[in-house]
């Protein structure tokens, strides 16, 4: 298949930005709030203008070479170590990656090397999940030969401990859980798995990938977090991520350690080839330092004031989301959300027609999760946040219609949550 050939000569640039304006002009209409739950976190423009400001001023510096770029070590360093600060670990460490599934792999190749040292009975590793845990455990089991298993969740889509538990055995390395799980908005039990993990010598991740830039600030407003950060015993590491509730740009996360001596399993240490010595921390061999100047920028920008008063707004909207789905009858949330993210399912109706009905309203809606049916959604946007009565409005009407029966929606044009 060929449907655009290397072009000859170069366009000037009026016509490639007309041209690019052109391309971007099918794009989904996040700005406008259009997008309620994937794919972008977003402040306000003010934040965003910081960090593209960062983006430009260091496009070229390469994090790869931190002593040509003292400026970009100095800003990975100050986030790692605000993010260990905000987790609440004395000491501690850890990078800044491209994602969270880059943080999750960390993790895993980490505990990987740390249980060849310290755990050699153990013949091929295997990671223990609940069935809720981010697809990036198992790109990172694919990658670093790992087993895995993922037992069912129970009712209300936390860990069934007791099922996970009779998975446990001399080859597990990694248990891991959800600081909120991206589907349904909801904490794993992190205390008793992590202790349950501490007990029998396994490593135990957080993935806070959704939460972990949002929860501490909701819990110096008040609000009631479930534990899951290095206050817990036997938590060795913690997926975060800047470009989530950080609100800095896309490419950015953290992933934090509770032991700075886990840093020599972390790395990749390479010393046979013509140009030497060769040590990376991260995934990467050339790193865009721009990503960690945006990220530093834009939490700077806001210390912890700015993130308060954007946890705040996002808290009340929240409470709202709720409370609106709650009060349509034919829909139900499902379990009860703890975050920013939730689903909702209906018993008497076919969510697929919901999901088509609110696309056709023109809210991009990603085809619902399969079990049970449900459509997934949040705040992860303030420009959602601005439109939200109108999406509840849309919901509340569109579920009118079906029920009526007198619309029947063409479940055809649904996103995805990734593709090839
Ligand atoms: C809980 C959780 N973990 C991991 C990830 C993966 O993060 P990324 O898409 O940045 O790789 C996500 C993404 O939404 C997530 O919600």
């Amino acid at each position: 298949m060929k449907n655009s050939s290397f072009p000859l000569e170069g366009l000037g640039e009026e016509a490639l930005f007309e041209e690019m304006l052109a391309a971007k002009s099918d794009d989904v209409d996040w700005r406008a709030g259009k997008l309620p739950g994937f794919y972008v976190h977003f402040a306000n423009d003010a934040v965003k203008d910081v960090g593209m400001w960062a983006l430009r001023e260091f496009h070229a510096s390469n994090a790869l070479g931190p002593g040509a770029f003292p400026s970009i070590r100095k800003f990975e360093t100050d986030l790692v170590q605000w993010a260990l600060e905000l987790f609440n670990a004395d000491v501690g460490c850890g990078s800044v990656t491209s994602g969270g599934t880059e943080s999750i792999f960390l993790a895993a190749k980490t505990a990987r090397e740390w249980a060849k040292e310290n755990r050699p009975e153990v013949e091929r590793p295997k990671m223990v999940l609940s069935h809720s845990a981010h697809p990036a455990f198992n790109k990172a089991a694919k990658y670093l030969e790992f087993d895995v298993i993922r037992v069912e969740p129970r009712s209300d889509f936390k860990t069934d401990i007791e099922a996970l538990t009779a998975e446990l055995d001399s080859d597990t390395v990694l248990m891991a859980g959800s600081a909120p799980q991206f589907t349904y908005g909801v904490f794993d039990q992190i205390k008793e798995l992590a202790g349950i993990a501490e007990e029998r010598d396994i490593w135990f991740h957080t993935d806070a990938c959704v939460g972990g830039f949002f929860s501490p600030f909701a819990e110096q407003l008040g609000h009631d977090i479930p534990p899951w950060d290095f206050r817990v015993p036997g938590v060795r590491s913690i997926s975060a991520d800047l470009h989530k509730y950080g609100f800095s740009p896309k490419g950015a996360s953290v992933v934090a350690f509770s032991d700075p001596a886990y840093h020599r399993y972390q790395v990749f240490d390479f010393n046979d080839w013509s140009r030497g010595r060769y040590v990376t921390s991260t995934f990467a061999g050339t790193r865009p330092g721009a990503n960690i100047a945006a990220a530093w920028a834009v939490m700077r920008y806001l210390g912890n004031e700015g993130y308060l008063e954007i946890a705040a707004r996002i808290w009340e909207l929240r409470e709202k989301l709720i409370d609106g789905i709650r009060s349509i009858d034919g829909v139900e949330l499902c379990g009860e959300p703890e975050l920013t993210l939730m689903s909702y399912r209906s018993d008497s109706l076919d969510i697929y027609q919901i999901a088509a009905g609110l696309s056709s309203r023109g809210w991009y809606t990603v085809a619902p999760s399969p079990n049970p049916p449900a459509i997934n959604l949040g705040i992860l946007s303030l420009a959602f946040g601005e439109v939200m009565d109108a999406y509840l409005q849309d919901l509340r009407e569109v579920v009118k219609q079906i029920q009526q029966g007198d619309h029947v929606f063409e479940a055809t044009d649904l996103g995805s949550y990734g593709a090839a």
